[in-house]
């Protein structure tokens, strides 16, 4: 499939999508969002890839934001749209993706940035990047999960002073506020990343899916985590990799899981 506004490359099953807008900071217009939406569909279904590493292409930005030039005319039925589109093909459904989706944030992360590296499993941070949802200085509210994510991710204070005073914070802040999980030299991000990609893709692909599946039960309205994690749990018993994981442990060897 040939892509307007990224790229994709595909290594030791691991698949690293750049969002590739570089002269707009990478800005999240609705071609890069359709982009994104459908690659994250494809290398999701793809066998000979087992997790996905999101990044933006240059070394100033990871995404800038929703791109302000094309919603800056819309009207309030066309705002909630888009804030609902955008929700259900990309933010959401790499949220609920069932392979690791891992956010390498290699510059300003804003608005509609921040949003999307919320909406990865989880992010790791060059140290030039800067963080935050400027939204409300633009009269605006974020609108792609960012005011439900962003409490669960630091907390419901931070969040708050976060969204009103649309401030940016430094990598090395995100990190302390548990925003990021670590924070690395920009030459080193996807080396890093990827080590911690290949530490994943030792692990049982099912069991990783429940994992995903019953950690975001607990985020999710109307699911009970504990429930959702004792039927996933139970899945797991039937597959040959549990067979293969315990053997492999009781036998003193490394296990070589099949993904059945
Ligand atoms: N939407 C559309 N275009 C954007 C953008 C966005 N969110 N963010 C940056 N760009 C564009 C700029 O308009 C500029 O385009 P131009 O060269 O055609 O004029 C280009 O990207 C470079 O940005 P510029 O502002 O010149 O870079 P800078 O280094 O001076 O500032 C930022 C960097 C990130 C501080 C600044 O671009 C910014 O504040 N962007 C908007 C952030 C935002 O509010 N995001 C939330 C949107 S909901």
């Amino acid at each position: 499939m040939n892509y307007e506004n990224i790229l994709i490359s595909i290594e030791e099953k691991v698949a690293t999508v750049t969002i590739n807008r570089p002269t707009k900071l990478n800005a999240l217009n609705k071609a890069t969002i359709s982009d994104l939406g459908k690659a994250v569909k494809l290398l999701g279904k793809n066998e000979d890839v087992r997790v996905i590493i999101i990044t933006g292409s240059g070394e100033k930005a990871f995404v800038a934001g929703a791109d302000i030039s094309e919603f800056a005319n819309y009207t309030v039925v066309e705002g909630a749209q888009l804030a609902a589109e955008g929700q259900e093909t990309l933010f959401d459904y790499i949220q609920d993706l069932k392979k690791p989706v891992i956010a390498a944030v290699n510059g300003f992360a804003l608005g509609g940035g921040l949003e999307l590296a919320m909406a990865c499993h989880f992010r790791v941070a060059s140290d030039n990047a800067k963080m935050g949802l400027p939204e409300v200085s633009l009269g605006l509210i974020p609108g792609y999960g960012g005011t439900q994510r962003l409490p669960q991710l630091v907390g419901k204070g931070r969040a708050m002073e976060m969204i009103m005073t649309a401030a940016m914070i430094s990598a090395e802040e995100a990190k302390e506020y548990g925003l990021v999980n670590y924070v690395v030299p920009q030459a080193e991000l996807l080396t890093f990343t990827n080590v911690i990609a290949q530490k994943i893709i030792k692990n049982a692909p099912f069991a990783i899916t429940k994992a995903i599946k019953a950690i975001n039960a607990n985020y999710t309205d109307g699911k009970n985590g504990f429930d959702t994690e004792i039927k996933s749990f139970g899945k797991c018993f039937g597959t040959q990799d549990f067979k293969e994981g315990t053997t492999a442990f009781l036998e003193k060897r490394k296990a070589e899981f099949t993904g059945k």
